[in-house]
């Protein structure tokens, strides 16, 4: 019975720790179960500090930084004028077309012979980033976290335009599949459109290679 108890006095615990006081307002620094990085010695959440010579616990920018979707000198994104997260109706925001998933690259990123290269270089630079973990350099979902963590994901290979249009994929980035997670949030429309045409070049060429 002891063990009964110490057991519902540590369930209580555990279960206020976890969900009680959510979305009420404190002004002193919160306590923390599991510290992270925003819990330091040195500065207090919301405080002065003395450690800084104009008394500010927050800093800003380091002079030069550098936004998201923007060119070192200033400059806006080089595909679109400004990243964009996708909120229209349109084949460009959604995939679809219609009731159906469209194919192709959408207008609206007004490729040219001449940016197609661009594009496509872009579209490597981007997936690498953000697809090469888990899908592999060659997209055979054979990425570092798929060798150490993730064992089912999948082979993009499987995944030809002929059953799986660009605009599937483009929602598949977008909002995920299965255990994958989505990107909409963290990869502009844009580079999402980019990642798809290197996929597509990864497909062809692996189809290539293996004579088919
Ligand atoms: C964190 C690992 C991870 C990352 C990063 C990731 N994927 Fe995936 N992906 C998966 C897993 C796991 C699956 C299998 C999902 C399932 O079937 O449950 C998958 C499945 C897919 C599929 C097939 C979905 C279907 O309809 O069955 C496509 C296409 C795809 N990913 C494309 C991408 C692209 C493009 C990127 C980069 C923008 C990307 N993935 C990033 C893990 C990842």
């Amino acid at each position: 019975m002891r063990y009964f108890f110490l057991a519902f006095a540590l369930i209580v615990t555990m279960v206020i720790g976890f969900f009680g006081f959510r979305g009420d307002h404190f002004s002193g620094t919160p306590l923390r179960l599991f510290p992270d990085m925003d819990d330091q010695d040195y500065i207090k959440t919301q405080r002065p500090s003395a450690f800084f010579a104009d008394g500010m616990g927050s800093r800003q920018p380091v002079a030069g930084t550098v936004p998201r979707g923007f060119e070192p000198d200033g400059v806006q994104h080089a595909y679109g004028a400004e990243p964009s997260f996708g909120n229209s109706e349109l084949y460009i925001d959604t995939g679809m077309m219609g009731d159906a998933y469209g194919d192709g690259m959408p207008v609206e990123l007004g490729l040219s012979d001449d940016s197609t290269a661009g594009f496509l270089r872009h579209g490597e630079e981007r997936y690498k980033i953000s697809c090469m973990p888990c899908h592999g350099e060659a997209g055979n979902g054979k990425g570092t976290v798929a060798v150490i963590g993730i064992p089912t994901v999948a082979d993009l290979m499987n995944f030809p335009k002929s059953t799986y249009p660009d605009g599937k994929m483009f929602e598949t980035i977008t909002k995920g599949k299965g255990l994958m997670g989505g990107y909409g949030y963290n990869i502009p429309v844009n580079d999402r459109w980019a990642i798809i045409a290197y996929v597509r070049a990864l497909q062809i060429a692996r189809a290539d290679s293996a004579g088919k």
